[in-house]
């Protein structure tokens, strides 16, 4: 059973049997975060934008651990020019790699570093270790291919935006629960800044209204799945 741990924002650690990744490492400049990019210990990191509260520490994270780098084509290259190993994909394209299988999903969103340079389209990504799959959403609007993801694969654990104001807020968050037929949602994205500081618990409550499971993970909170 893979264990999920929240570690702020959009920030998740993923450990499966055969190895550990990480999820957009926002943590060096997220006063919330309490994990640090120093205490990380990795196998890959996944990137589902260049947004720099999602890239965060990748590069300093991918370094120390001797990790891989996993993004879109444009992002894992942007990463590479700032030394990392990475490994490029893009959406609709799947791998397996040592720590399980990877498919980039569509996010309707924007990618740029924070230096600003373009880097193609956002992702979201979905994630199987040990037989159990995970969806993160990445930095997304709702989107009705959201019921096709649903559909082809068997979403155990979904991470949504909740926060608004450059995502879905709660009640398109809600609505994507009718989409992706998930065993559980985590909100994500939400309290880091000012206008996107929503209560969790609004949408926890509005989710179970409609039948959908979802549990608030507090900051280095986790769970297995
Ligand atoms: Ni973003
Ligand atoms: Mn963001």
């Amino acid at each position: 059973m893979p264990t999920l741990t929240y570690l702020g924002h959009s920030a998740f650690l993923v450990q499966g049997s055969s190895g550990a990744v990480i999820i957009d490492p926002f943590l060096n400049d997220n006063p919330l975060a309490t994990m640090k990019a120093g205490d990380v210990k990795a196998d890959f990191v996944l990137l589902t934008h260049g947004h720099g509260d999602h890239l965060g520490d990748a590069v300093e994270i991918a370094r120390n651990n001797n990790a891989v780098i996993v993004a879109a084509f444009e992002l894992a290259n942007y990463c590479a020019s700032k030394g990392a190993q990475v490994h490029p994909m893009h959406i609709g394209g799947a791998r397996k790699f040592s720590f399980g299988s990877l498919k980039l999903t569509i996010a309707h969103h924007g990618s740029s570093t924070p230096d600003g340079a373009y880097m193609g389209e956002p992702s979201g990504l979905l994630i199987t270790m040990d037989g159990k799959t995970f969806y993160h959403a990445g930095d997304t609007g709702l989107f009705l291919d959201m019921k096709l993801i649903g559909e082809m694969n068997r979403i155990d654990v979904a991470a949504l935006p909740i926060g608004d104001n450059f995502t879905m807020g709660i009640d398109d968050a809600v609505k994507a629960t009718e989409f992706l037929n998930a065993g559980l949602y985590i909100p994500m994205h939400y309290k880091t800044f000012d206008v996107i500081d929503v209560n969790p618990g609004e949408f926890v409550e509005k989710a179970a209204a409609r039948g959908a499971r979802a549990q608030v993970l507090e900051i280095n909170g986790s769970l297995e799945f």
